[in-house]
């Protein structure tokens, strides 16, 4: 059930445009690997010991090894990885995988507007080393504590399918694996398997291969959901009010970043910021320039970038001949279009889905709608 790049009719001339540009789109190349050699570390190392400017405003970054001792005599309770482990079990989601009961210093949290995932039901989890904050002098791009460990499980019509792993190596603004496992059948553990798998466990999912994972998770930009905007609800597990309130943010923000506008909106802006902006961001190579991340900077609707780089602008590498978002006209947007699309080079995301997702394609449909032509 894998995306089929190159289908025959109108969308050949788009999909050999997509071709090209899936390699410049995945902006590094070490993901997954075992190579650190495409860390961008200031220190020049990955030692867990040394600190660095991307870890540095912890109050306590010289405990930045993890269960090696801090400052003041503190330990992480969990030490940091280097390779993600062949077993889920091995990886300190649970302290029973048996019952799947989570170990207790691993806490749950959700994105307020989740990455559609084909119907998927998910559930997300981080380990935050003890002795280190959050390094959020950039709301826009929080710098997790080297050791963080964060996991996303994948359920399809009721069946465990996939559990992917991130994990934070070193002080690098690269320094981050990707594992991805498959549940066993019978539910008893979860295989590392880096090549990806088709139609898992009887159901349509696929697993992507660890390759893949740094097309959407990129060096700039490695952990998406746990973010400051994608964290500023009142829904269980942790948020930003939360990690402020108990002091894990070295600047804390309760109020957190709020999407701008009226609900249909803010709808349409979340969206398209968890779903495409990932790629579509101004740090981004590959991408031409049509950006939807909503910053903290962005006070209202018409600042964000998912307004100026879309409204009454003529698309540039999809030959519909339309704007990227013709107020008024949702069918006329190249926006709406791609989003409708599967199995062809046209699609958007370009990754990890076989189902337009109808629930997105309305909001942002109601958004184009409301617009004023
Ligand atoms: C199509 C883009 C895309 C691809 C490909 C992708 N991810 Fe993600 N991932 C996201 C987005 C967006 C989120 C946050 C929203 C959500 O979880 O629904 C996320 C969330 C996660 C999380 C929870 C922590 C976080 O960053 O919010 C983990 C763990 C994760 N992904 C691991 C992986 C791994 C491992 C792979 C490769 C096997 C992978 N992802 C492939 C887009 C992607
Ligand atoms: C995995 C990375 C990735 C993700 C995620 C992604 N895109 Fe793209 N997008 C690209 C690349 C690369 C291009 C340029 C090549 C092409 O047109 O196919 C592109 C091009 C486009 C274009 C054409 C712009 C123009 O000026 O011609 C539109 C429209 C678009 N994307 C919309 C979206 C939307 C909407 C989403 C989310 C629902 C999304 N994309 C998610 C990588 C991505």
């Amino acid at each position: 059930m894998r995306r089929v790049l190159l289908s025959p009719g109108t969308w050949l001339l788009v999909s050999l445009v997509a071709v090209g540009s899936v390699g410049a789109c995945s902006d590094d190349e070490g993901s997954g690997g075992s190579s650190a050699t495409t860390t961008s570390s200031t220190t020049g190392t990955t030692s867990p010991t040394t600190t660095s400017s991307t870890t540095t405003s912890s109050s306590s970054s010289s405990s930045g090894g993890g269960g090696t001792g801090g400052a003041g005599g503190c330990v992480d309770s969990l030490p940091v990885l280097n390779e993600p482990p062949d077993l889920l079990s091995e990886t300190g989601l649970y302290s029973d995988i048996a019952t799947e009961t989570i170990a207790d210093n691993v806490k749950e949290f959700q994105p307020l507007y989740p990455l559609w995932s084909d119907g998927a039901v998910k559930t997300r989890w981080v380990y935050l080393p003890e002795c280190q904050k959050i390094d959020t002098s950039n709301m826009d791009v929080w710098e997790m504590p080297v050791g963080t460990r964060l996991w996303k499980q994948f359920v399809r019509d009721g069946v465990h399918v996939e559990t992917r792993l991130i994990i934070r190596t070193g002080p690098g603004q690269a320094d981050f694996k990707f594992a991805a496992y498959q549940w066993a059948e019978d539910g008893s553990d979860a295989t590392r398997l880096a090549d990806g798998a088709e139609n898992v466990n009887g159901t349509d999912h696929d697993i992507p291969s660890e390759a893949l994972c740094s097309g959407c998770h990129r060096k700039d930009w490695r952990v998406l959901g746990f973010s400051a905007l994608q964290l500023t609800h009142d829904m269980p597990g942790l948020t930003i009010a939360s990690l402020s309130n108990e002091d894990r943010l070295t600047t804390p923000l309760p109020g957190g970043i709020v999407v701008p506008g009226t609900p249909v909106e803010q709808a349409a802006l979340g969206y398209l910021h968890a779903n495409c902006a990932s790629c579509h961001n101004r740090d981004a190579s590959g991408v031409p320039s049509l950006y939807f991340k909503v910053l903290q900077e962005n006070a209202d609707v018409a600042s964000t970038d998912t307004y100026t780089t879309t409204i009454n602008q003529t698309a540039t590498m999809f030959p519909c001949g339309c704007d990227r978002v013709e107020p008024g006209n949702p069918a006329s947007s190249a926006v709406y279009q791609r989003m409708s699309v599967r199995g062809s080079g046209a699609q958007m995301p370009q990754l990890a889905t076989e189902i337009v997702d109808p629930a997105g394609l309305q909001a942002v449909s109601d958004w184009i709608s409301q617009l004023p032509p």
